[in-house]
């Protein structure tokens, strides 16, 4: 397996403010980077490390059998935050890490199907008992949202060229090879999308990546769910790659800051929303030309951290 290398890791373990007798949870262990250097400062304190990756999950076990059970590894997904901390009989921590996307390892092994960059079967599950993977989203969405798809995940210009081809294809054999599928998208660009400086395929790989994972609804799962499990004090801190997930972090930072959105002249409030959180960074953190020089995956990195305020 290959390494991964951790993005913002000083700036993401000072923005936690490690206490160390602290509960701390991690929801993308990963191989786990940020899962060490956290469990590093710990002195009594527990982290739970969660992965919905069995595989990574493995890796980290070695990476971090020193700190014994200090730390806990689980297999599951950080969309259901609420279920697996209830299931530890945990009712609040006091910090809480996300590391947004996948692990160079995920990308890098061929069997997986994440990258154009080896022929394999379109796979794409970062969890891989989950019963649908690329091959259904590529052979079984109507054209019309893989366009979509295509679109708002990928941001890709030529969108509705790439899904009509894939269509056209699949009338006649389904897309089974991640090789395939670079063909379609390739022959479906004009010359101008295959001149593009980023690889042509990268755009279209991310977003079936996206709808695979539902990597965006189990994002605002897991932000509806955080502020209630963490304890006053207590921080969340997201490190985000795409600016669709950043736009949700931030937004959901925002309104927790904002609490009650009831008109000023109402006399009692009939909204409900409570003020949860305190933004700590106004501006999204980023890493710096050293960090990315020496890690190109960490360029389009942003860091957001709120506090959660008690409940006024
Ligand atoms: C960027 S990597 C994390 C790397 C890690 N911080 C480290 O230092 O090794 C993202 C990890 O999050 C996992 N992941 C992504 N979405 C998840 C989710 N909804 N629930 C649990 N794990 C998730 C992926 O499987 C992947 O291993």
């Amino acid at each position: 397996m290959t390494a991964h290398a951790p993005v913002l890791l000083g700036e993401a373990v000072r923005e936690l403010n490690v206490k160390p007798d602290g509960i701390y949870l991690d929801g993308t262990c990963g191989l786990g980077g940020h899962s060490a250097a956290i469990a590093e400062r710990l002195r009594g304190g527990k982290l739970i490390s969660i992965d919905r990756d069995a595989a990574a999950l493995e890796t980290a076990a070695v990476n971090l059998e020193r700190y014994g059970d200090a730390v806990t590894l689980v297999h599951g997904n950080f969309g259901n935050i609420a279920e697996i901390l209830d299931e530890l009989g945990i009712d609040a921590v006091d910090g809480m890490l996300y590391d947004l996307g996948v692990s160079s390892p995920q990308l890098d092994e061929p069997g997986r199907g994440f990258s154009y960059a080896s022929d394999s079967a379109v796979d794409m599950r970062m969890d891989q008992s989950q019963p649908y993977s690329a091959y259904n989203v590529i052979n079984e969405t109507p054209e019309e949202r893989l366009r979509e798809i295509l679109r708002d995940y990928g941001q890709e210009r030529y969108a509705g060229r790439i899904a009509r081809a894939v269509e056209r294809r699949r009338r006649e054999r389904p897309v089974a090879t991640t090789g395939e599928l670079a063909q379609i998208v390739r022959g479906a660009m004009p010359p101008a999308g295959l001149r593009e400086r980023q690889n042509p395929l990268r755009r279209t790989f991310m977003a079936i990546r996206i709808a695979v994972n539902d990597e965006l609804g189990e994002l605002e799962r897991m932000l509806g769910a955080a502020p209630g499990r963490l304890k006053t004090g207590g921080r969340v801190c997201v490190i985000s790659f795409h600016s669709l997930e950043d736009r949700m972090v931030k937004k959901a930072f925002l309104s927790g800051e904002r609490g009650c959105t009831c008109p000023r002249e109402f006399p009692v409030c009939t909204c409900g929303f409570k003020r949860t959180l305190n933004v700590i960074t106004k501006r999204a953190i980023v890493p710096g030309d050293a960090e990315i020089a020496a890690n190109p995956r960490a360029r389009s990195a942003k860091l957001r951290v709120a506090e959660k305020v008690s409940e006024q």
